[in-house]
């Protein structure tokens, strides 16, 4: 797991940005796997703005979103899909139809699930997958207690969760939805690159236990430690609490410039 201290989100959405450049320019069909959430926004702002400036292009690019609120209407403006349509991709060149997710108003969830699974799948998997962190932890709605081999599956959110994401509901905890469908940490695992990106204090016991914690059910970021490629941006708040921060600090700041994250 590579740690990168930033001095801010600008910085860090340019980082990202950039491995995911190098990711299309490699391979203009690849697939990218997207969070919603504030975390992932200034990514978001930089990829758009290198699309509308020609420099970035997702026309052949596919994605995959990690999570979705069951049963909030399709007009519902919190709805994941609606969500990540607006801050992304509503505003690059994506073909339509080229980035699904799971589906939260599904009859059938267990079908809806393994559908999406195999949808995954048959894209060839994902090439690059942008994940936040929850304060508990969590990475796509992943809670505490969730088996570190799941699948895409309906999950309980924690109260703790929605209490964070009630900022989105005007301050209504009843307004957050209580379950979601989430990629399993077994399907998240399955990427072949994953950047983590988190800011702020609240973060910062979360991004301990993942980084340096044992890995466990408890903190569900922390089997992020078995990938062989996680790539960790953090503001200098989020990295408050590791302990190996100066070690991290060197070993970037000591890597050759041609070597990307
Ligand atoms: C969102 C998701 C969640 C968020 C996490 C952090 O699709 O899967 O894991 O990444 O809750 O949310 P923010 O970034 O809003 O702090």
């Amino acid at each position: 797991m590579e740690v990168v201290i930033l001095p801010d989100a600008r910085s860090i959405g340019s980082l990202a940005a950039d491995a995911i450049g190098a990711l299309l320019q490699r391979n203009p069909d690849a697939v990218l796997g997207l969070a919603t959430g504030s975390s992932p926004l200034a990514i978001y702002d930089e990829l758009a703005a290198r699309c509308a400036a020609g420099t970035m292009s997702f026309a052949r690019a596919r994605g995959f979103t990690l999570d979705e609120y069951v049963g909030l209407p399709a007009d519902h403006p919190e709805r994941y899909r609606t969500v990540i349509d607006t801050v992304f991709v509503n505003r690059v060149d994506f073909a339509p139809g080229a980035v699904q997710g799971p589906d939260g108003l599904a009859a059938d969830i267990p079908a809806a699930c393994a559908a999406y699974e195999a949808a995954i799948a048959a894209a060839g998997g994902v090439d690059l997958q942008i994940l936040g962190i929850g304060t508990d932890g969590h990475i796509g709605f992943n809670e505490p207690g969730s088996s570190l081999a799941s699948r895409t599956r309906i999950k309980t959110l924690t109260r703790q969760t929605r209490i964070d994401n009630a900022r989105f509901f005007g301050d209504d905890l009843d307004a957050v939805p209580t379950h979601c469908l989430t990629q399993g940490l077994g399907t998240i695992m399955s990427a072949r690159h994953i950047v983590l990106v988190a800011a702020g204090r609240g973060k910062a016991e979360a991004v301990h236990h993942m980084a340096e914690g044992a890995v466990t059910a408890m903190w569900p970021a922390s089997i992020l430690q078995h990938h062989p490629h996680v790539t960790v941006l953090l503001d200098g708040a989020a990295a408050s609490r590791l302990q190996l921060i100066d070690y991290y600090r060197e070993a970037y700041e000591s890597k050759p410039p041609w070597q990307g994250i």
